[in-house]
């Protein structure tokens, strides 16, 4: 049996995520803040993506028991600076955001990795968004023109640039790492706009993270395919 642990999962995707993983027949620890929040049939694990000492206590506690793990979903993640324009946007909206979305990812990331290389085809995904696409960004996308966030579009950029960095390292481990927009979907972080519910967008992260060893690495995709970068 696969072993999951999914970060950010009380609430939103992440809920749906670790529900639809569990129901793929996986052991799934629930990276939660409150532990009521885990979804049945999950199993919660204190998880702050900003303390490194809880995800030093989550990577023992899945360690002692299952001494690998199988698939990381790195979910949690904040919108720091919804409808503040680039201009107005400040370093602290930066550091608010970046610390979560890009060193949390790194926290989680880095405690799990022996556990990952324990598993032998371990899968990372990271939860990313089209709005990251610096290419989609250039070309003036109409999405992309409309949501021009300082801090939230480029933190998920730098997972972008994340996700390759750590997938051409861990190819060796038989580690795939891939970026994957789960598309507009809502939740809590759209102020629950978009015709997606969350357990849609989950399902595009479902995809990738059971597909195993023979699954692609190093790639940024969504529902539509590969995504530029
Ligand atoms: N919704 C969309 O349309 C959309 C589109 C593209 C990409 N995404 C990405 O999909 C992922 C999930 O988004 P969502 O819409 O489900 O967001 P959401 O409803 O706002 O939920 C965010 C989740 O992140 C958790 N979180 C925030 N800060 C955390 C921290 N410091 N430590 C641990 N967990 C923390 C929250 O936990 P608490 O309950 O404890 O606060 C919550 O479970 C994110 O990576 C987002 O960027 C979303």
């Amino acid at each position: 049996m696969k072993i999951a642990l999914v970060t950010g999962a009380g609430r939103g995707i992440g809920r749906e995520v670790a529900r639809q993983l569990a129901e793929h027949g996986m052991t799934v620890f629930a990276g939660v803040r409150d532990e009521s929040h885990a979804p049945e049939g999950t199993r919660p694990v204190l998880l702050d993506v900003t303390d490194a000492a809880t995800a030093a206590n989550a990577a023992k506690v899945v360690g002692d028991e299952y001494g690998r793990l199988d698939v990381l979903v790195n979910n949690a993640a904040i919108c720091g600076d919804y409808g503040v324009a680039p201009a107005e946007a400040t370093a602290e909206h930066m550091r608010a955001t970046y610390e979560v979305n890009v060193f949390g990812v790194v926290t989680v990331t880095h405690a799990m990795i022996p556990l990952l290389r324990a598993s032998g085809e371990g899968t990372i995904v990271n939860m990313t968004t089209r709005l990251a696409s610096i290419g989609l960004t250039i070309a003036g996308d109409d999405f992309n023109s409309g949501w021009p966030m300082l801090a939230y579009n480029s933190s998920k950029s730098a997972l972008n640039a994340l996700t390759v960095l750590y997938a051409n390292e861990l190819r060796a481990s038989g580690i795939t790492v891939n970026a994957v927009d789960p598309g507009l979907c809502a939740t809590d972080m759209t102020g629950h706009t978009g015709d997606r519910q969350a357990a849609e967008g989950a399902a595009v992260i479902v995809r990738m993270a059971t597909l195993g060893a023979d699954g692609p690495t190093g790639t940024f995709s969504s529902q539509e395919g590969p995504t530029p970068w």
